[in-house]
């Protein structure tokens, strides 16, 4: 019952438009696509309604170019500022869009704050910092004049250590991924900025994504529709249930099928099982058909062009307004394609007083190319230096302090008293001596590693670094700017102290650096640099070493980390700006750390089985990602193959110690399956009527730009096109499965993120923490893992996480009372043959709710079905 081979997706072919037409290669047996038609109306839900219906007011006045211009970019660097740019309906007031990356501040601007990396951010387990730095995001968004924020990213998931992307997420689990994002989402869109959750679904390794002429991206086969509720399409879920305006679609293929143009995820799955009542768009240069990505439930393309940009071709637009004329299109998805999109730009008011980009991501001087992808470009000013930084460095600085994660600290070796002799080592110490920008995009790792590369990226107003800050505490600290061990180095007298800085970077598939193209292919989990040697070889001469590590995810330890002179290790992950201010205040124990690991470190790599430890590499044709583990990916599969990681998923010290006491409380009785969703509420209405072929002319003397993206046609084009759609021949050779009558949508869904029964409460934990230590204040980090019941015909990793808080400082001695809150889709399993989620220990099965603070430190457990929790326990792992 557990596992049946999934059947979904769309089948890629060409379209009446100009598009690159891509075979599909056959995935292994168990994972053909399926066809989900029609593309669901949005509208349906009831918080929505109004925004709907101003965006209804609005759209039954447009004229087909102008619905064909606002669902697709501009064109990629066509001008206006942003990293993508919709056209717009100025004749109605609706404007230009402007979408710009990244998902840790605003990209390309001056005058921004780099906000510590997202893994950084999962790794502080706190919801009230997440939310604040989804705050600080949404305000400097604003304050750029965007309308749209390209994050958060919760895709990759983290499934592959050696992915590329894995740290602009917040770690690899579902629900560290769900909550992160959801608090980010709602404190960026509480601003009044559309944000974007990324990228549905399935890119977890950088190598061989895009689709090109010549070879198809890569098919993550998702084993079956289990694990992709379980795990990949879980923070989805989350996002769309607090309201995210719009997702992007990622640029790899799922069991076969493009993402861009994937019906069953796109129309099934996001907007008819999740209720998304946002817009969907392509992520860039991956929108690879016309008329076969609008059917998908593609609602904009970015940043306009086919998939070989700047010459002026699109696969919407023009194409766009030709295939509704001729009837390929019906209008009716255009409609609904366009009002998801006014009725977004409603709904988070933008409508009203939203500023206008006053930044260019062209070029930092103050005048520029107004169309710098154009031959011939008019300048003028593109930069007008908005200072959006308020006190941002702040809430960053917070994120970056509570984020790092003290690994090991033999003998309470840390913190140290601000007399020790400080010798410090590496060059990851020091801000890179080009500056923090040098390298576009972040693309080399020089100096201090505060973020990966690639569009993930912000440009540094400043970078306070490790060891201006240490300097700072002791002036009398020598630092060896070096990552090899210097030759002749002076015997260190017993006191003497190494904090030696290694790192290991990641990023974005557009760049390579250091052999690594965006995945770590070349370094795969050794530090880079040399920094393991660096780290022998200080321990080999100083009796007391703590290693400090910039990181974009787990690293190989074990060259070192038994050595006894290595004392202490601790994980800055990515810092952003303040990595330096940041540390100094744990290494000299201002405050105890209280960062946890959002990654399991293994011993070794092949710890993992081949489908996450390695890359997929070169095939002829597509490279298949087959998912073969299913559920089990980090600390879950080390549960099931008890494996002892070096460090496991949520591990994390602290200069004290903490004492968990908890109860638990029953809340919702809970059923079976959740009750019967409601019918979907109505959805705007307009006519069906063929618009008339001039509403798609170029207008009389307009003056165009060449290669930008226009909606217009050729009075000829659009006569023709007309006649075809008005004699109503079905030429379009349409998908298998293809419909055009709406659904009432899967029981499974019901609104926004799915059944609402589903964040019914069913058990609440309190959880009281004492800190028990004498010497140090701290921060504990609560975490609940739930355990299933014994004998439920359904396969279960051991423990997985639920819910987590996080105290606040607490004094020796002193308590706080914690809320644990379980919900009835926390308790349940997705059954592949009932297509919903099911509670299978309903009727009074024994679920355990372990208590701890981390996946390998849970000695409290509470049991459902006689309300008692125990301390000194442990699971079975
Ligand atoms: C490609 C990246 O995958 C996506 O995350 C980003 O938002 C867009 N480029 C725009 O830069």
């Amino acid at each position: 019952m557990a596992y049946r081979s999934l059947v979904f997706g769309a089948f890629a072919s060409g379209s009446l438009a100009v598009s690159v037409v891509t075979p599909r290669d056959p995935v292994p047996p168990g994972f053909v696509a399926a066809p989900y038609y029609p593309a669901p109306h949005g509208g349906w839900v009831s918080s929505w309604a109004e925004a709907y219906s101003k965006a209804e007011a609005l759209v039954s006045q447009m004229t087909l170019a102008e619905k064909a211009n606002i669902t697709s970019g501009i064109g990629i660097f066509m001008g206006e500022p942003c990293v993508g740019n919709t056209g717009s309906a100025e004749r109605l007031g609706f404007p230009r869009m402007c979408l710009q990356d990244s998902a840790l501040g605003v990209s390309s601007a001056d005058n921004v704050t780099a906000f510590p990396a997202g893994i950084t951010t999962g790794a502080t387990f706190d919801k009230k910092l997440i939310y604040a730095r989804g705050v600080a995001i949404g305000e400097e968004h604003r304050g750029k004049g965007t309308n749209v924020y390209l994050g958060p990213s919760v895709g990759p998931l983290g499934r592959k250590p050696l992915g590329g992307r894995n740290w602009e997420g917040f770690g690899s689990d579902p629900v560290l991924q769900a909550k992160a994002a959801a608090l980010t989402i709602k404190g960026v869109q509480e601003q009044g900025i559309i944000a974007t959750i990324k990228h549905l679904i399935g890119n977890e390794q950088e190598m061989y994504r895009m689709y090109n002429p010549f070879q198809p991206g890569y098919s993550a086969n998702i084993a079956d529709d289990r694990t992709l509720h379980e795990l990949y399409l879980w923070p989805f879920a989350e996002s769309v249930h607090v309201g995210v305006g719009s997702a992007m679609t990622a640029y790899n293929a799922v069991n076969g099928s493009a993402c861009s143009q994937h019906s069953y995820l796109i129309n099934g799955i996001l907007k008819d099982e999740l209720g998304f009542q946002g817009f969907v768009m392509s992520d860039w240069l991956s929108h690879i058909s016309g008329v076969d990505s609008a059917l998908a439930g593609l609602d904009m393309n970015m940043p306009g062009d086919t998939n070989i940009p700047l010459f002026g071709f699109s696969n919407w637009h023009y194409e766009l307004s030709r295939s509704v004329l001729n009837g390929s299109v019906p209008l009716d998805r255009l409609n609904d394609m366009v009002t998801r999109i006014v009725a977004t730009w409603y709904k988070f008011g933008q409508d009203k007083d939203h500023p206008r980009p006053n930044f260019s991501s062209n070029t930092r001087d103050r005048d520029g190319l107004l169309y710098p992808a154009a031959l011939f470009s008019p300048k003028g000013q593109v930069n007008w230096f908005v200072n959006v930084q308020a006190d941002h460095y702040l809430v960053a600085r917070e994120v970056a302090q509570d984020a790092i994660t003290l690994l090991k600290n033999n003998g309470s070796f840390l913190p140290l008293a601000t007399s020790r002799s400080l010798h410090v080592f590496g060059t990851a110490a020091q801000v890179n001596p080009d500056g923090p920008n040098a390298c576009l995009n972040r693309a080399c790792n020089k100096g201090t590693l505060g973020m990966g590369w690639g569009s993930g990226v912000a440009d540094y107003p400043y970078l306070d670094d490790p060891i201006s800050a240490i300097r700072k505490r002791v002036p009398g600290v020598k630092f060896f700017n070096t990552d090899g061990f210097p030759w002749f180095h002076p015997t260190p007298s017993p006191d003497d102290v190494a904090i030696v800085f290694i790192t290991s970077d990641a990023g974005e598939n557009s760049f390579t650096v250091e052999g690594n193209n965006g995945d770590r292919n070349s370094a795969k989990l050794a530090a880079w640099h040399n920094g393991d040697e660096l780290v022998r070889k200080a321990a080999e001469k100083y009796s007391s070493v703590i290693v400090v590590a910039q990181t974009v995810g787990p690293l190989d330890l074990e060259s070192w980390v038994d050595n006894p002179a290595v004392k202490g290790v601790l994980f800055q992950h990515l810092p952003g700006q303040e990595a330096g201010e940041s540390l100094a205040n744990v290494l000299f124990g201002d405050v105890s750390p209280s960062g946890h690991l959002p990654y399991s470190i293994t011993k070794r790599a092949n710890d993992f089985p081949d489908s996450i430890a390695n890359l997929r590499g070169f095939a002829f044709g597509q490279v298949q990602d087959t998912y073969s583990e299913g559920l089990y990916i980090d600390y879950r599969w080390l549960n099931k193959k008890k494996i002892k990681p070096r460090f496991a998923f949520g591990h994390g010290l602290s200069y004290t110690s903490f004492s968990f006491d908890a109860s638990v409380e029953s809340v919702t009785e809970l059923s079976l399956v959740p009750p019967p969703r409601a019918p979907k509420g109505s959805t705007p209405v307009y006519s069906t009527e063929l618009p008339p072929a001039s509403e798609a002319y170029w207008p009389t003397e307009f003056k165009r730009i060449w290669r930008y993206l226009y909606s217009w046609l050729n009075k000829n084009d659009a006569d023709k096109a007309y006649a075809v759609g008005i004699a109503g021949v079905k030429k379009y050779n349409y998908p298998a499965g293809y419909s055009t009558v709406q659904k009432p949508g899967p029981a499974a869904g019901g609104g926004e993120g799915g059944n609402p029964a589903l964040w019914d409460v069913a058990f609440r934990v309190p959880v009281t923490v004492k800190n028990t230590g004498t010497k140090f204040s701290g921060r504990a980090s609560v975490q609940a893992y739930i355990q299933y019941p014994e004998g439920i015909p359904y396969d279960t990793p051991i423990v997985q996480l639920r819910d987590f808080e996080k105290t606040q400082v607490l004094a020796p001695g002193e308590t706080q009372t914690v809320t644990i809150e379980l919900t009835r889709k926390d308790l349940s399993v997705w059954d592949v043959e009932l297509q919903n989620w099911v509670v299978p220990g309903f009727d009074g099965k024994r679920y355990t709710i372990w208590i701890g603070e981390a996946s390998d430190k849970l000695f409290t457990a509470c049991y459902t079905d006689t309300g008692v929790c125990e301390g000194g326990k442990t699971p079975p792992v």
